[in-house]
């Protein structure tokens, strides 16, 4: 499989080059960017840019909590600002491609000639797709929000159908998709948080539309295998659904997701299906971009055209972000291989404590672990933060009735420092 081959070279490649635990290591080369290349017109919003990457935005809730586990007054973070590990040659090549790049129009779908790229490097990756299949979006939100409205516009009471726990705004997303849309749940922790197909079933009705999956999923860090993405597929096939994959964490996991999933499309080939991704993981999330394949051409087009036309002009922004994204791929996909490491650490704590980890966790950021004593979520989240400054998410947030608060919450594997500090935290309450 080209993915896995692919993968497999750009680690040993990397090991070779000394990326796994520096990513700022004087070996990292900076490629020719695409604007240069192509020599694009010098006219630009560097001004804006400029400006944007001088004051990046801090969450003070993320600085404080790893300040303390760094013991240090302040430190700087990589939510909602630039990465702060990311070396000085991306930094640069960034805004070289803003001044590179003009501020016309890029076309509806993004700039051809990075749709081009994107659609090599998702091949490379394993998921073979062509640049006329895809759309260069502001990430994820942007890319589902929109493909929700365009999938749900036309019906009376669309339902959308997913597994419990989820990524919360995902919710949001179906309602303003539509004002009678309906999020409808099957609870996943049942289930040890895989995908039960049978108890799908029971949830069919004639008003269903769409099953949105999150792979690797948040908060639980499960990976869908090719077993369970062809299930999904027949799943929809048999029940004429549209399957949209939030694919955010596609390169956080340790199996080839993308190799995944086009297996399982051999499988059980399909065109009612999305699949959406970002770079707010890899670059920053304060530089909106990602991308949304398609290989039904009505829905790319409707997408483009019917639904959002007032932000096309962002992407001549996002263009330039997914350009420098690929182009440092390697390098910035190194930085979250550590966090395999750094789950390993929370589960040698399970070991300890002699608890059951409650799924199966080969990717993503972050983990869902148990609470104390069944104690509630919410209750233990609040005392986390009291007794020790420490930031974690209750897992009330990813149910769908706000009133069960099951005992588990959900940690991010960020750094080492901060998940050692948040085990000794979390280790003093057993
Ligand atoms: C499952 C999931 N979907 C979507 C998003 C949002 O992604 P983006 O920043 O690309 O909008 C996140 C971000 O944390 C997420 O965890």
């Amino acid at each position: 499989m080209i993915g896995h081959n692919f993968a497999q070279h750009s680690i040993k490649s990397a090991l070779k080059r000394g990326f796994i635990n520096d990513v700022s290591s004087k070996h990292v080369m900076p490629s020719i960017s695409y604007f240069q290349k192509n020599q694009l017109s010098p006219d630009s919003n560097q001004d804006l840019w400029a400006k944007k990457l001088a004051s990046p935005i801090v969450n003070p809730l993320r600085q404080r909590f790893l300040a303390l586990a760094q013991h240090k007054p302040t430190v700087s973070v990589e939510e909602g600002s630039i990465r702060s590990e990311l070396n000085s040659i991306i930094k640069q090549d960034i805004s070289q491609a803003i001044q590179m790049i003009g501020t016309g129009y890029p076309g509806p779908y993004g700039d051809l000639a990075v749709l081009n790229k994107c659609a090599q490097h998702l091949t490379h990756k394993g998921l073979f797709v062509s640049d006329d299949e895809l759309l260069i979006n502001n990430g994820v939100s942007d890319g589902l929000s929109r493909t929700l409205r365009s999938l749900l516009q036309t019906d009376q009471y669309p339902e959308v159908l997913t597994f419990s726990p989820f990524f919360k705004p995902q919710a949001s997303m179906v309602n303003l998709a539509h004002p009678q849309a309906k999020l409808v749940v099957s609870d996943g922790q049942k289930n040890y948080f895989r995908p039960s197909f049978n108890d799908l079933n029971h949830k069919i009705t004639s008003n269903s539309r769409v099953l949105l999956l999150t792979t690797p999923h948040n908060p639980t860090g499960v990976v869908y295998n090719v077993k369970e993405l062809t299930q999904a597929i027949q799943f929809c096939k048999a029940h004429h659904l549209y399957l949209v994959i939030d694919a955010t964490y596609f390169d956080m996991s340790q199996t080839n997701c993308y190799g995944d999933l086009q297996q399982a499309l051999n499988n059980e080939p399909y065109s009612h299906i999305a699949v959406i991704g970002t770079n707010s993981k890899l670059l920053s999330a304060a530089i909106r971009s990602g991308w949304l394949w398609t290989p039904d051409a009505a829905l790319r087009d409707h997408i483009a055209h019917g639904v959002t036309v007032d932000l096309a002009g962002v992407s001549v922004m996002a263009s330039i972000a997914m350009s420098v994204t690929i182009d440092h791929f390697i390098e910035l996909k190194m930085a979250y291989t550590q966090t395999i490491d750094i789950k390993n650490l929370w589960y040698q704590c399970f070991d300890e404590l002699r608890i059951q980890a409650p799924a199966f966790c080969q990717g993503g950021l972050y983990l869902t672990i148990p609470t104390p004593n069944q104690m509630p979520g919410s209750v233990f989240a609040q005392l986390l933060r009291d007794q020790y400054d420490l930031g974690v998410v209750p897992f009330q947030y990813f149910v769908q009735d706000e009133f069960d608060d099951p005992p588990f919450i959900r940690v991010a594997c960020v750094n080492q420092p901060s998940t050692q500090y948040a085990i000794q935290s979390y280790k003093k309450f057993f």
